[in-house]
């Protein structure tokens, strides 16, 4: 390891993620302070064809991985050797996408002589409260709501955590997206259904409020069904779609059917801090309607600020960091792993 490293001086991480259409590098600095966090999102790329092509991603990461890589080193206006580590997302994702990230960061590792550290990625949305909170304080509940998954974790402390729940059909990103491209919305969704909400009358309707009895899972295919069906007799019928309000409903519902498993186990387990992180925790609307919540129950909850939110390098070396300071690195035999979970 090099030397210096978690000696008192400054210890600088490159953080490269490359999980799924957004080529990303950022320095972090002892953690926490963010020096540079380079995104270029391959969004327009794969806007026509209303969902990421895995092949397109990959080709685009390998295109300008470099490019993003040397932006992320000047903005922190550090030379490649001032290097203490490079972590790298290793899964879940896109295999080939994926593997872009992982041969760079092994190459700077292997050249550089310095520690490789493989990030779970999903992980790395729940660290990124950390970027702009160190002060958080465990045990605490964490709702990771992305496009690929919706997990609620109880971490009893930095490094131990267990799966309360997760979804078990569509991921509330997911179920986002999907619903926009009913709506005739562009990708990705999330963002485009929030704005058109905001003309909307979220009481307009009623939908099914996914609920599942007895456990901290979520469902949330029943809920995009139902806005399907609601749409398609309403077209049916001749009746003009009001799109605003059917945008409402659907984020008012996914939100509460999120609040109410965030609720049930601030209840059970007793914690007096919730986390909400992945791209989804964007979501104003979620985020004023669990605070108010929260706040009834003197529980604090904290969010990363938006760029922090969707993907990005900052999560992945804020991780890694925290990964190097247990000991915990990668050898440089790291291999993609697309279907990686969080373990229960
Ligand atoms: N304001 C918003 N409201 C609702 N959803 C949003 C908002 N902004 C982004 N999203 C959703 O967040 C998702 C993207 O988040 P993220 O980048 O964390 O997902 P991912 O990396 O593709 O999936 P995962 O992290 O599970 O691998 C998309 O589904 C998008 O629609
Ligand atoms: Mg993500």
């Amino acid at each position: 390891m090099k030397e210096g490293i978690f000696l008192g001086k400054k210890n600088y991480i490159l953080g490269i993620e490359t999980s799924c259409d957004e080529t990303a590098a950022a320095v972090v600095a002892d953690g926490n302070q963010v020096l540079s966090n380079i995104i270029s999102s391959q969004v327009d790329l794969h806007r026509k064809y209303g969902g990421v092509v895995p092949e397109i991603a990959s080709r685009k990461h390998l295109e300008i991985m470099d490019l993003v890589i040397k932006e992320a080193l000047e903005t922190a206006d550090l030379h490649v050797s001032q290097l203490h580590g490079v972590a790298v997302t290793y899964g879940p994702g896109l295999v080939g996408s994926l593997l872009i990230g992982i041969v760079t960061a092994k190459t700077l590792a292997w050249s550089l002589n310095i520690p490789l550290i493989g990030v779970n990625h999903i992980l790395a949305h729940v660290y990124a409260n950390l970027l702009e909170h160190e002060e958080i304080e465990t045990p605490l509940l964490c709702l990771t709501v992305s496009g690929g998954h919706t997990d609620l974790l109880y971490l009893e402390e930095w490094g131990k955590y267990e799966v309360l729940g997760r979804s078990r059909d569509d991921a509330a990103g997911e179920a986002f997206d999907k619903v926009a491209r009913y709506l005739g919305l562009s990708y990705p969704g999330g963002p485009e259904i929030e704005k058109l909400a905001r003309e909307g009358d979220a009481s307009r309707f009623e939908l099914p409020l996914p609920v599942l009895e007895n456990s901290f899972d979520f469902s949330f295919s029943g809920l995009k069904t139902a806005v399907i069906n609601l749409v398609h007799n309403m077209e049916q019928k001749g009746l003009d779609i009001p799109r605003a309000d059917v945008a409402a409903v659907f984020q008012k519902t996914v939100a509460q059917a999120l609040i109410n498993k965030v609720v049930r186990g601030v209840e059970k387990l007793g914690v007096g801090t919730v986390l909400l992180s992945g791209g989804v925790a964007a979501n104003g609307f979620l985020r004023a309607e669990l605070k108010r919540e929260l706040d009834k129950r003197q529980v604090q909850l904290f969010y990363p600020s938006l760029p922090y939110c969707t993907d990005n390098g900052a999560m992945i070396a804020c991780a890694g960091y925290y990964l190097l300071q247990k000991g915990i690195i990668s050898s440089l035999t790291l291999d993609a792993d697309p279907s990686l979970t969080l373990s229960c």
